[in-house]
């Protein structure tokens, strides 16, 4: 009897000791110590035996289940803490490892140079506002003393979208909203950037480009003022020592008009390719403002007066980036993008 019992117990040691995982030593629990346990078994075998055995065998087997349970929660315990062990040991993080690094974007190179035309601009004490890019025949002509028959009206040159409406093609209709935005006579001080459309498509157009207008109403505004606010400007954007040129133009819109030319920014004057071998590049369209546009939008033009300009975006920043194909900036090619 006593020695099944050690026996037994032995058994029970050996087994707990060969176990790696919480799961055996709960299996051992049950094999022992569960209802059909071969220690619970033990106890029901007592009926067999004889009344004075009895005691002395009930004794000794809830010892030995006592012994047992202490040791299979000790065991339990150890098991639990190898577990964690290994767990941390394994599931530890490399933290040596570098990290991914995600790309990080920036700004495109035709916004990169509207920002700087538009800081330009503000430090002069223009406001900005931006308007419609689909517009009515009436501001985007009509308003500007556009002839019925000048070839801007043509379906061939502009995209329309019905008889009278169409894609602006040029930020110069905000002249005549922010006029007529205005009481009459009040004076006015802005630049409106945006996008323009035209039916024109070669390296130096895109039928989507970008426009800056200007537009300044006030008593007084003399041709002197626009000369020397675009100087500045000018000078600001391709360096100090650019030489500005004005040449007597036309535009329905402004009169007198002028096209501005800068020195050219490659050859610095000598003549290039870039600029034809003349020395200069063209680089905006600008004048005093029609009294009749002054009229039609509700102005006086004997009481005020004003100038207004205008300027492609692409343009400027092909001739900051040395680029000689406008149609780079619109097809999204990272090689070409992250340039800048
Ligand atoms: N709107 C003209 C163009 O697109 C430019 C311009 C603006 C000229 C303002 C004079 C005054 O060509």
């Amino acid at each position: 009897m006593q020695t099944n019992m050690e026996n037994l117990k032995a058994e029970v040691k050996k087994q707990l000791a060969a176990c790696k995982k919480i799961q055996d030593v709960q299996d051992i629990r049950v094999k022992y110590l569960g209802k059909k346990g071969e220690i619970t078994g033990l106890m029901k075998n007592m009926k067999n035996l004889s009344p004075e055995e009895r005691p002395a065998f009930g004794q000794l087997v809830n010892a030995t289940r006592t012994e047992v349970e202490q040791w299979i929660e000790a065991r339990r315990e150890e098991v639990k803490a190898q577990e964690l062990a290994q767990r941390l040991q394994s599931e530890t993080i490399d933290i040596t490892l570098p990290g991914r690094i995600s790309a990080i974007g920036h700004e495109h190179p035709l916004h990169i140079t509207r920002k700087k035309m538009e800081q330009a601009f503000l430090r002069m004490g223009f406001s900005l506002v931006e308007g419609p890019e689909i517009e009515t025949d009436y501001y985007n002509f009509q308003c500007l003393n556009f002839p019925d028959d000048h070839p801007a009206r043509d379906m061939q040159d502009s995209m329309y979208i019905t008889d009278s409406i169409l894609l602006r093609t040029h930020t110069s209709p905000m002249q005549a909203r922010v006029l007529q935005q205005h009481a009459a006579n009040e004076a006015v001080k802005v630049i409106v950037p945006g996008k323009v459309y035209r039916w024109d498509y070669d390296a130096t157009h895109s039928p989507v480009f970008q426009q800056m207008e200007g537009l300044i109403v006030d008593k007084h505004i003399r041709f002197s003022d626009l000369k020397g606010m675009l100087e500045d400007f000018l000078r600001e954007i391709f360096g100090a020592s650019t030489k500005v040129r004005f040449r007597a133009s036309y535009f329905p819109f402004t009169e007198p008009s002028a096209e501005v030319d800068i020195s050219c920014v490659m050859c610095g004057g000598s003549g290039c390719r870039v600029c034809s071998h003349t020395g200069w590049l063209e680089i905006l369209g600008c004048g005093m403002v029609h009294p009749n546009v002054l009229r039609l939008n509700g102005y006086d033009p004997t009481v005020v007066n004003g100038f207004a300009f205008g300027m492609g975006v692409e343009r400027i920043a092909m001739l900051t980036y040395g680029i000689d194909d406008l149609r780079l900036f619109y097809e999204n090619d990272m090689r070409f993008l992250a340039q800048f």
